[in-house]
């Protein structure tokens, strides 16, 4: 099986760092700029190729690893230049996009997959590390998916298959996870800036306190995780952080309430009782 890469960016380049790592056959790249096929090609010890029908014809799956705006537009080139057979397999790597892309080309028979790394990548050598322990999401046709599968079996990851109607979904709660967490830690790193405490003191004080509850998430489960006023139904505390908030920083009062709200509902009947839930939540509307 010989992979091909459309697009030769940081997930381009590192999964097929990672791919040549772990014994799979590269085809090479072809990209936007020839810079970056180059680029990539070097870092994969691959060939550039300089059309698409060319990387086609020495590849059997083929990953189009541009941005997302511009999956659309390869595929309508793959279209135009009819080189696509029912051998081919053609995945895309976009977490919020399905295989409903690949509609225009079913026609030529072959396999359709969006495989998702449930990763970030910064840079390529960073990313191709990281992808050792990097779980999958997939989503495709039969052929698709067992030519991803075979992939992943080889690299030796873990993945799920989700339906492709939920993949919007399922994108939405990785942004929740990953890009909201920024921005929830951003906000209590300014809150605690109002109180007067120095920036690297901020940091260096409160990121034990947060690696230690991802890691208590992570070995008990978020419900179990769970420590702090709201699970001790200590509603005189929780009423004077809302009138400091009120007072000191109302701009973060919303934030407060609408995650105190989800908060002790994630916890009711489990760790509080109706009654505590109750009075907890009329401090918190
Ligand atoms: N970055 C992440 O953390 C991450 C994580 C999971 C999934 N993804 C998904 O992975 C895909 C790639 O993301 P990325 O971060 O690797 O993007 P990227 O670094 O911006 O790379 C995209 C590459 O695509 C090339 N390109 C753009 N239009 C093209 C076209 N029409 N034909 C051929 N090549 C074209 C560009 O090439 P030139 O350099 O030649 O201009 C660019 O290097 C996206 O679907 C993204 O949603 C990204």
């Amino acid at each position: 099986m010989k992979i091909g890469f459309i697009g030769a960016g940081k997930v381009g380049t590192a999964m097929g760092i990672f791919f040549k790592q772990n014994n799979l056959t590269l085809s090479g790249y072809v990209s936007r700029r020839e810079t970056s096929s180059q680029g990539a090609a070097k870092a994969t010890d691959a060939a550039v190729f300089f059309d698409l029908p060319s990387l086609v014809s020495a590849s059997d799956v083929i990953f189009i690893t541009t941005g997302d705006d511009q999956i659309s537009t390869v595929i309508n080139q793959l279209i135009q230049t009819a080189c696509l057979t029912g051998h081919h397999t053609l995945v895309h790597t976009s977490g919020a996009l399905s295989t409903d892309l690949f509609d225009p080309i079913l026609a030529s028979g072959g396999g359709v997959c969006s495989l998702h790394p449930i990763m970030s990548f910064a840079d390529p050598i960073t990313a191709s590390l990281n992808l050792k322990q990097t779980v999958f999401t997939l989503e495709g046709n039969d052929k698709g998916l067992a030519d991803a599968q075979r992939i992943l079996k080889l690299t030796d990851n873990r993945y799920f298959v989700i339906d492709r109607h939920n993949k919007v979904l399922y994108h939405a709660a990785a942004c929740i996870l990953s890009n909201y967490l920024v921005t929830l830690i951003d906000s209590g790193f300014e809150l605690l800036k109002s109180t007067g405490i120095a920036n690297d003191e901020i940091t260096r004080a409160f990121m034990p306190l947060i690696t230690a509850t991802l890691g208590n998430i992570e070995k008990s489960g978020t419900v179990n995780a769970l420590t702090g006023p709201l699970v001790r139904g200590d509603e005189n505390t929780i009423g004077k952080h809302i009138e400091a908030i009120k007072t000191q920083t109302p701009e973060f009062l919303a934030l407060y309430q609408t995650m105190g709200l989800a908060t002790i509902d994630m916890i009711k009947d489990k760790r509080i009782d109706g009654e505590t839930y109750d009075h907890l939540k009329n401090h918190l509307k």
